[in-house]
């Protein structure tokens, strides 16, 4: 099949009306099919099940510092989890604090505690004419909304294959004092599934910010969440090089069991400099008197240690992977040549991410609901919900039955030669 830019009018037309049967066929079907959760499917929450017969009504429920952990109480977590956590973040217990379940709230309370408090003693952001983030892009939505909520202005920069464009971040932070801070998913971004390069996070070690509280937000959601066994990214610990780099304080690393065990009642913890660790439990002893200490000892006694945690994310590798492979073997098969989209192809993480001809991507979004198909919001990966060229889609290929999922990524690549070919009629 040749490129459809390469198509005369009356091909394309020709094209249009073969393909318009088939989504019409489709269509009539009824279909009720979802790609747009990033969430694990049931198969990959069976996985984590054990976890629940860990603790019963018979089990000790002491840490091992001998505190009772069905009380309130250690406001750091348990040194067990802090070691567990510290494993996965790649960083000393001492460097971690353990919270609830959910890192996104953590980083929002992070945000929070800097326009109100202050960062480390520097004047709160509310009290400043103006406060704003660079957002690496296509990004996580939810980080997007946190910034926009607090009125934070959102710069774009443009995801490179090594990350974020660092000529321009550097550029940026050194020039603007009113930057102060900047969203990374450093590993398996999402949506890309980009791992940053060795280079890009030395340069982010060694940013030289205007604002003395300028802070890396440095999500690492998907540190272990590799798809394959021997085919793995690997991204260098931000922490030591930032250590290395004079530059302690510049970075908040935040993880999370959400995508390991139970999304919603995993444990979260933050990774920092010392000085950094005590500013977030100044803020954290009004809000808590302590976190869920029994779900810190169920996950601790479940995994035991890292490599528990490899093990079980290869339980999920076992099931996700096929469904990413399936996605991309549609995309390459129906799209491949036609020059209408590009697509990541991922060796972690949770998402695909597609890029149709500009212009294109809500009417994508739009067609391939219309018989059926939910997909992310088209423009959701970029701040305030505005994809400059309407281009960038987000496929989360892990929630559905393998069976949805085929049938799914077949109406959507219906969709997207369908919006092309009439995208491309427009000028013919
Ligand atoms: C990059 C990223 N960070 C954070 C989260 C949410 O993490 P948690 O469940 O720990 O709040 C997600 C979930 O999709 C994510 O993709």
């Amino acid at each position: 099949m040749k490129a459809y830019q390469e198509m005369s009018r009356e091909e394309l037309l020709e094209l249009q009306e073969e393909l318009t049967k088939q989504y019409e066929e489709i269509k009539a079907k009824g279909l009720s099919l979802d790609m747009s959760r990033g969430k694990p499917s049931a198969s990959q929450l069976d996985i984590s099940m054990e976890m629940m017969d860990v603790l019963n009504s018979k089990t000790d429920l002491k840490c091992e510092t001998g505190v009772d952990c069905r009380n309130y109480g250690v406001p750091d977590g348990i040194p067990e989890a802090k070691r567990l956590l510290g494993e996965i973040s790649e960083v000393d217990p001492d460097h971690i604090l353990i919270y609830g379940n959910s890192s996104l709230s953590v980083m929002f309370d992070s945000v929070a505690r800097s326009m109100t408090q202050g960062v480390m003693g520097h004047t709160p952001w509310c009290k400043l004419d103006k406060v704003k983030f660079l957002c690496p892009v296509p990004g996580y939505d939810r980080h997007f909304k946190i910034t926009e909520f607090f009125g934070i202005e959102m710069i774009n920069v443009p995801m490179l294959s090594t990350g974020p464009d660092m000529d321009m971040v550097e550029k940026l932070v050194s020039e603007d004092a009113s930057i102060k801070g900047i969203w990374c998913v450093p590993k398996y971004s999402n949506p890309q599934g980009i791992t940053y390069s060795d280079e890009t996070v030395r340069r982010f070690a060694r940013l030289k910010p205007a604002a003395e509280d300028f802070r890396i937000y440095w999500d690492n959601a998907y540190s272990v969440h590799h798809l394959y066994d021997e085919d793995q990214d690997f991204l260098i610990e931000i922490l030591e090089e930032c250590v290395k780099a004079g530059n302690p304080d510049i970075v908040y690393k935040f993880t999370s069991t959400s995508k390991i065990s139970f999304p919603g009642s995993g444990i979260a913890a933050v990774a920092a400099s010392k000085a950094n660790l005590e500013d977030f439990r100044r803020y954290m002893q009004i809000q808590t008197i302590g976190h869920d200490k029994l779900n810190q000892l169920r996950h601790v006694r479940f995994f035991k240690n890292l490599d528990g945690v490899h093990e079980q994310m290869r339980k999920h590798a076992e099931i996700i992977r096929p469904k990413f492979e399936t996605v991309e073997a549609t995309l390459e098969k129906e799209l491949g040549g036609l020059g209408i989209g590009q697509w990541t192809k991922p060796k972690g993480g949770y998402f695909i991410s597609f890029d149709s001809m500009e212009g294109c991507a809500k009417a994508i979004v739009a067609k391939a609901k219309e018989a059926g198909v939910v997909m992310t919001g088209a423009g959701a990966t970029f701040p305030y919900g505005k994809d400059p060229k309407d281009s960038n889609i987000r496929i989360a290929p892990t929630f559905p039955e393998p069976e949805e999922l085929a049938m799914a990524t077949e109406i959507f690549v219906l969709s997207v030669k369908l919006v092309s070919i009439a995208k491309l009629l427009e000028n013919k």
